[in-house]
């Protein structure tokens, strides 16, 4: 009897390394689901087409019925010598329905079923994915939405810049997390093509009507090369840069939240629920969720190397290269869904099921404020106001150096040097000066599209949250 799929041909059986090295049902059962709605399209066609009886596909209908609920309940004997997972249901078919079960792989490969299967299920993840996309852009919104007026030093190379509102601040990584929203419904298209119909590699003897295995599993096209369609892992290489671009993104924030909340700068506090304790220094709270959102960056963007080595020299058309894509392929799926559901309670956050939110980060805009004033950010705000009076802004710039310098010397901000030791640098200054020294004046005066004036972070706000909806 045997004992493989192709063994006839067999003289003796597989090596214990070797079946141990090849097998893969350990991860890959994990699209068990998919395989059972892609082999149920197929056999519903195969019998439209008149390939197989209609009695057969009932049988099948039957037999992956009562698999689906073994899998659910966990009855289901995963077998390594199996291989993989479509051996696996396969072979529990054929045991559940007899000549049915051995029907179903007829026009049919592993390499167009696995391409199949890998396309389907990373479809469903990619619809969740762009839920928690948007829930990370409200979580964000919602803070922004009561920070406005809340001023914070803007850094360049992490030296005081000028003042902007904590609101505009965390608008620009909506913007990032839009843009990666985009990214995914892009590529979203290119995985959603059926391969099956393509068989082993040229295509298949049997009249097939694969646009109706396509109507049948949602694919908006049909993979039109046989050679391509089984051998393409583009769509797992988008992906998972799509998801670095996402880990990245969140990293960068993350290391703000760390930066945010250390006790030098203390313009933020997370809530306990998101902190762990030190087992020596009683009175630490460490933000670990962050430091791990960041950490894990590196992780998806490994795997993205490792998708595109794997894809580097293959020739056409199927290899069994191909079986390595799916560990990195759902570890980069499992990293980014808990990484941005993560994220977005810790900042906006837990959302109830009647929309309200409990506690996100603590703004401390009395110590962001506090920051803001010294560093001098409002410079460029008093260089603004000399070219206002007439002077070139290059002049101004230099009259400005020596009024910060000025006020280095006596440890004072612009806005505490008394009048006449600002008109020292320059006649023109005049009381209205104080003004434009302040940072709400600062915050108000930059009032141009995609700038930091509350009433264009308001603008911004209300076109995302029409948006998100
Ligand atoms: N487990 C295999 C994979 O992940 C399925 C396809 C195997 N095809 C084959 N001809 N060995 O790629």
């Amino acid at each position: 009897k045997k004992s493989q799929a192709w063994s006839a041909l067999f003289s003796e059986p597989m090596s214990e390394l070797v079946k141990r090295y090849t097998a893969s049902v350990f991860f890959d059962k994990r699209l068990w689901a998919a395989d059972i709605e892609g082999s149920l399209a197929h056999a519903d066609m195969l019998a439209a087409q008149g390939i197989i009886s209609a009695q057969d596909l009932a049988d099948i209908q039957r037999g992956m019925t009562q698999i689906r609920s073994e899998i659910e309940s966990g009855a289901f004997e995963w077998k390594s010598e199996l291989e993989d997972v479509h051996l696996n249901i396969e072979a529990r078919l054929t045991t559940l329905v007899g000549d049915a079960g051995k029907r179903l792989h007829t026009g049919r490969s592993r390499n167009d079923q696995v391409a199949t299967d890998v396309r389907l299920w990373l479809r469903g993840e990619i619809d969740q994915i762009a839920t928690l996309l948007d829930d990370m852009q409200r979580a964000l919104v919602a803070v922004a939405e009561k920070n406005t007026e809340t001023v914070m030093p803007g850094f360049t190379h992490m030296q005081v810049a000028q003042p902007v509102s904590f609101a505009h601040h965390l608008l620009a990584y909506v913007e990032m997390f839009a843009r990666d929203a985009e990214r995914l419904a892009d590529l979203r298209k290119r995985v959603n093509r059926l391969p099956l119909g393509a068989a082993a590699l040229a295509g298949t003897s049997y009249p097939l009507d694969r646009e109706r295995v396509a109507r049948t599993l949602g694919f908006e096209a049909v993979c039109q090369n046989s050679l391509d369609a089984v051998s393409d892992r583009d769509f797992t290489i988008e992906f998972t840069a799509f998801a670095s671009l996402v880990m990245i993104h969140v990293s960068r924030l993350a290391e703000e939240i760390v930066i945010w909340m250390s006790q030098n700068f203390g313009f933020i506090n997370l809530s306990d629920r998101y902190c762990t304790g030190s087992s020596i220094m009683p009175q630490k709270r460490n933000p670990d969720v962050a430091e791990l959102a960041r950490g894990k960056g590196g992780r998806v963007v490994g795997h993205l190397m490792g998708l595109i080595t794997l894809m580097k020299g293959q020739p056409l058309a199927y290899n069994k290269d191909n079986q390595e894509d799916k560990e990195p392929l759902f570890d980069t799926v499992d990293t980014v869904k808990d990484t941005l559901r993560i994220m977005a309670e810790m900042i906006g956050g837990e959302v109830a099921a009647d929309g309200s939110r409990g506690a996100g980060l603590t703004v401390k805009a009395e110590a962001m404020e506090a920051a803001a004033l010294r560093g001098y950010a409002t410079a460029t705000d008093l260089a603004d106001y000399l070219v206002k009076k007439g002077l070139p802004f290059r002049d101004a710039h230099e009259v400005v150096a020596h009024a910060v310098k000025e006020g280095l010397k006596q440890g004072r901000d612009l806005a505490e040097l008394p009048l006449a030791t600002l008109q020292g640098f320059h006649a023109s200054i005049g009381e209205d000066v104080f003004e434009v020294l302040t940072l709400r004046g600062s915050l108000n005066a930059r009032n141009v599209l995609g700038g930091t004036a509350p009433a264009q972070v308001r603008t911004q706000i209300a076109r995302h949250q029409a948006r998100l909806g």
